[in-house]
């Protein structure tokens, strides 16, 4: 038996995948072969999904027929909607989204997780549906009702159409299905694996992408673009940059957005991020948080490129969606939204070729040890 331990499985492979690869060093992200630059110029979210999850490009007629499934599994149940209305106000949405997510599985129960119409339909069903429940979430904490989605609306555009019963700007909507396209897949992320380890027990998908969104809600993982917003918030303003930064450097502290354990020059997501998020202040007006954001990572470079420790996809992100009007517990509602697809994508490969994920332990307690009565134990 193996007894080499590394922390948090840094660097061992937990599976043989074809579906999304990364270069850290010369900050390279490509979706089965194609680079997220691509991807983001040319492509759409939808058709992004579609690459993802079955290995090839779309043709038209794949397209009409994958985008026409999206549209009509876009509505979800009345019990779903009571359940989210049954939750606390002021709970997170991502439990929200995980408890909806689950109970979905209840109305859907599709046993048989290795046949491929299954895994088409479960997987329309969650792409489709997961606005929808967000965007339900956000209108009935807010007191509102919900409003039913438009078949005749892109993805980017139905959401925000749900959230705000208003058809978006296309400008606002194109940008948010970028950033769809950006959080879609990043390879072996901690939400991906912990999908893939209840997908390799053979469990339904909605099952298997609620135990990724309880992944994706740690603060470690999908919870930092929240906390970026806050940080530039307390900067407060361009001339309070250095020292703050300084200030936290020297308190050893991390600054949020920054760094990445796979890139050690700035993630490409981030280069994309920031200029989509220039664009739309061109369009809607500039935010001065996103000159003060301007400000650290200039500082931040100064200071720490020589650790290779950069931007990543966090830094920009809240500050282009709280322009577009998202609430900030709802970032990772909207991280989630994305990231289905790379979820589901994954589970697909594994129960391809299945092996139940059961690793080792270095075990290091007692052995041995006596049965000690009741009236014999020691208060501590
Ligand atoms: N702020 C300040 N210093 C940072 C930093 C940050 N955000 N990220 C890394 N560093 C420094 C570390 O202090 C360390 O310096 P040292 O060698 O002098 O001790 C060095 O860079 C390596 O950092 P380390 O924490 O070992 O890298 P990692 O690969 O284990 O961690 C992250 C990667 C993402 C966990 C880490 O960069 C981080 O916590 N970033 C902030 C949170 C964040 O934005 N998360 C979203 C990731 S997409």
């Amino acid at each position: 038996m193996m007894d080499y331990f590394s922390p948090g499985l840094a660097g061992i492979p937990a599976t043989r995948s074809q579906i999304s690869w990364i270069d850290g060093k010369k900050g390279v992200l490509e979706y089965r072969g194609v680079y997220i630059d691509t991807l983001c110029q040319q492509s759409h979210f939808i058709e992004v999904a579609y690459l993802l999850l079955f290995g090839a490009f779309p043709t038209r007629a794949q397209l009409a027929q994958f985008n026409a499934d999206l549209c009509v599994h876009r509505r979800i149940k009345y019990r779903i909607v009571d359940l989210i209305k049954c939750l606390p106000e002021n709970g997170h949405p991502m439990d929200a989204l995980q408890a909806a997510v689950a109970a979905l599985g209840m109305f859907y129960p599709d046993k048989n997780v290795q046949d491929e119409k299954t895994q088409y339909l479960s997987s329309v069903r969650l792409i489709a549906k997961l606005p929808t429940i967000i965007a339900a979430c956000a209108r009935l904490r807010r007191g509102d009702d919900i409003v039913l989605p438009r078949d005749d609306l892109s993805h980017a555009e139905n959401f925000l159409y749900m959230l705000t019963e208003k058809v978006p700007d296309p400008i606002v909507a194109k940008i948010l299905d970028t950033c769809l396209i950006l959080h879609a897949e990043h390879t072996m992320n901690a939400s991906t694996f912990s999908g893939l380890v209840t997908a390799s027990t053979l469990a339904d998908p909605y099952t298997v992408v609620s135990s990724a969104v309880g992944t994706l809600k740690g603060p470690l993982h999908g919870g930092a673009n929240e906390k970026v917003l806050e940080m530039l918030r307390e900067i407060g303003s361009i001339a309070n940059v250095r020292p703050y930064i300084e200030a936290k450097l020297l308190a050893h502290e991390k600054i949020m957005g920054l760094g990445h354990r796979e890139y050690k020059v700035k993630d490409p997501r981030a280069v994309i991020l920031q200029h989509l998020s220039r664009c739309l202040f061109d369009h809607l007006g500039k935010s001065p948080l996103y000159e003060i954001a301007e400000e650290v990572e200039r500082v931040a470079e100064e200071k720490m490129a020589g650790k290779g420790v950069y931007t990543n996809i966090d830094f920009y992100s809240g500050i282009l969606y709280q322009k577009i009007g998202i609430e900030p517990d709802f970032f990772t509602p909207l991280f989630a939204m994305a990231r289905v697809v790379g979820w589901l994508s994954h589970w697909i490969e594994q129960v391809r070729d299945n092996h139940i994920f059961r690793p080792t332990e270095i075990y290091e307690g007692r052995h041995d040890q006596p049965y000690i009565p009741l009236d014999k134990r020691k208060e501590a």
